[in-house]
C-alpha cells in the first residue's frame, strides 16, 4: 500500500495538523483528486483488519464525538450489540441546525471523501451493512456534492458488493430533511428517516438496542467520522497525542459575530479560545472590548469577556469554566451587544423549533419568549429577571430530548452571568420609553 503523498490524512507528516478541510488540496471533492493523495487507503488498511480491532484502534485513539456532547466515539460504537441476526445502522448526523454551528458543511465541501470513507471503515467496524446521511434540507448545495461522492465511490467499488475484493459488502443512502432542529437529534431523527414526525424518543431504551425500525443503530457527526480515516491510517497513539490529552484531535471552530474575518478554523483541540478570536479570527471590529462569547453553538453556557484569558478549547477545559464545547461554535459579542436582544433572539429560535411533545418545553420556551420579547420591546421590568429563571428551571431536565435544556440554559446561565447588565437594559428601557 502506498503512503498518502500529501497532506491527506496526516498533514505532510506534520503531526500537529492532520486537518480534514483541505481547501489548499484543488478539487479535493472529486475522487480521482481523493485517491491520487492516498484517498480510501485507509478503508484498505481496515478491510484487512478484525472488525474489532478497528474499533479497538478508535477506542485507544479517545476520539471523541463532534456533535455535541463530546461522548467517546470508540466506546459509542463497541455498544452494538454482538452475535446479533437483526439487520443493523450507521445513522451520521448532518443535520447542523444548532445557531452559530456551521463546520460539518465545510467538511462535506471540501473533503466530502474523507466522510464517505469514515462512514464506511465504521460501519465495517460494526458490522453494519446500511448506512444513512440525514442532511439538513437547507443544504442542497453539500447535497448534491456529497451524492456525487457517494455515486463515485459506489461506481469505483467502494460501496456496495464485496467492497474492494473484500466479502463485506454495505449501502451507503443521503436522506434530505426538511428543515427541523430536532431533527438533529439522535432518536428525532431516526423517526424522521423512517418517514415519521421528528419526535424524540424516551430513552432508555438507547439506539444501539432499539434504533432505526427498531434495530441496533449508532448515530455519529460529519466530522466525527471524516477523523476515523487518519487514525485508523496513523493509528490512534498519533491521534491521541494532538491537541488536548483527554479530547484529542483537530476540532473545527466555528467563529461568528464581531470579530473581523468570522469563518471556519481547523485547530488542535486546546487551542487558547484568545487565539482564535484574536489570532485567526482577526480580533473585534474597531478594537472593541468583548462583553459576551459563548463558546459552542448557541445553547452552551455563555462565557464573559474578562474572564477569556488562559481558556482552552475542548471539552473539559470549557466543562471546568462552567460551559461546553458543544459543537465548537464560537459567537463573539462586543461590549455594545444589547443582551436582552440576543436573548430574545436565541428564545425565539428554541421556540420555534421545540416539537411540542414535552408540555415543559412547549409551555415554556413559549413563555421566555414571550417574556423577552416584551423585555426587548421597551416593557421588561426587574422582576422578569426571576420569572425567566422560574420558567428556564421549569424546562431544564424535565423533558425527553436535550432541546429543553439547550433552551433553557442560554436564558438561565446569561441572567445568572450578566444579571447587573441586564437590569440596566431594563431600567435604561424604562425610562425612554417614560
Ligand atoms: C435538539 C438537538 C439537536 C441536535 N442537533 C445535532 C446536529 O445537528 N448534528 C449533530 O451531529 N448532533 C446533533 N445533536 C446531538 C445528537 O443527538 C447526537 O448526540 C450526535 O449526533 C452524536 O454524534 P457524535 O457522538 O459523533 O457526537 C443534537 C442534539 C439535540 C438535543
Amino acid at each position: 500500500m502506498s503512503e498518502p503523498t500529501t497532506k491527506l490524512y496526516a498533514q505532510n507528516g506534520d503531526p500537529a495538523f492532520p486537518k480534514i478541510v483541505l481547501p489548499e488540496i484543488a478539487n479535493l471533492a472529486q475522487i480521482e483528486v481523493y485517491e491520487s493523495h492516498g484517498g480510501y487507503g485507509a478503508l484498505k488498511k481496515a478491510l484487512a483488519m478484525a472488525p474489532e480491532a478497528v474499533t479497538d484502534e478508535v477506542k485507544r485513539s479517545n476520539l471523541r464525538g463532534r456533535g455535541g456532547a463530546a461522548f467517546p466515539t470508540g466506546l459509542k460504537w463497541t455498544f452494538m450489540p454482538k452475535g446479533n441476526e437483526k439487520p443493523r445502522y450507521l445513522a451520521v448526523n448532518a443535520d447542523e441546525s444548532e445557531p452559530g454551528s456551521f463546520k460539518d458543511r465545510q467538511i462535506l465541501e471540501f473533503n466530502p471523501h474523507q466522510l464517505v470513507e469514515g462512514i464506511l471503515i465504521a460501519s465495517y467496524a460494526m458490522g453494519i451493512k446500511t448506512a444513512y446521511v440525514y442532511i439538513r434540507g437547507e443544504y442542497y448545495k453539500w447535497y448534491k456534492i456529497l451524492e456525487k461522492a457517494v455515486a463515485d465511490a459506489y461506481s469505483r467499488g467502494y460501496i456496495g458488493q464485496n467492497i474492494g475484493g473484500s466479502n463485506y459488502s454495505v449501502n451507503l443512502y443521503v436522506h434530505r430533511g426538511a428543515g427541523a432542529y430536532i431533527c438533529g437529534e439522535e432518536s428525532g431523527l431516526m423517526e424522521s428517516i423512517e418517514g415519521k414526525r421528528g419526535y424524540p424518543r424516551v430513552k432508555p431504551p438507547f439506539p444501539a438496542q432499539n434504533g432505526l425500525w427498531g434495530n441496533p443503530t449508532t448515530i455519529n457527526n460529519v466530522e466525527t467520522l471524516a477523523n476515523v480515516p487518519a487514525i485508523i491510517w496513523n493509528g490512534a497513539e498519533w491521534f491521541s497525542k494532538i491537541g488536548a490529552e483527554k479530547h484529542p484531535g483537530t476540532l473545527l471552530f466555528g467563529v461568528s459575530g464581531h470579530v473581523n474575518k468570522p469563518g471556519v478554523y481547523e485547530l488542535a483541540s486546546g487551542t487558547l479560545l484568545t487565539d482564535i478570536i484574536f489570532n485567526y479570527a482577526g480580533g473585534v471590529p474597531g478594537g472593541k472590548k468583548i462583553k459576551m462569547v459563548i463558546p459552542g453553538g448557541s445553547s452552551m453556557p455563555p462565557l464573559r469577556g474578562e474572564q477569556l484569558e488562559g481558556i482552552r478549547m475542548d471539552a473539559d477545559s470549557l466543562r471546568a469554566v462552567g460551559s461546553a464545547i458543544g459543537t465548537g461554535g464560537v459567537i463573539v459579542m462586543d461590549e455594545d451587544t444589547n443582551l436582552t436582544r440576543v436573548l430574545a433572539r436565541i428564545a425565539n429560535f428554541y421556540w420555534h423549533e421545540s416539537c411540542g411533545q414535552c408540555t415543559p418545553c412547549r409551555e415554556g420556551t413559549g413563555w421566555m419568549r414571550k417574556v423577552l420579547n416584551r423585555m426587548n420591546d421597551g416593557a421588561g421590568k426587574p422582576e422578569d429577571l426571576d420569572l425567566l429563571l422560574r420558567v428556564a428551571g421549569n424546562i431544564e431536565g424535565n423533558t425527553i430530548c436535550a432541546l429543553g435544556d439547550a433552551a433553557a440554559w442560554p436564558v438561565k446561565f446569561t441572567i445568572q452571568r450578566f444579571r447587573k447588565e441586564l437590569e440596566e437594559e431594563i431600567l435604561k428601557r424604562e425610562k425612554s420609553a417614560a
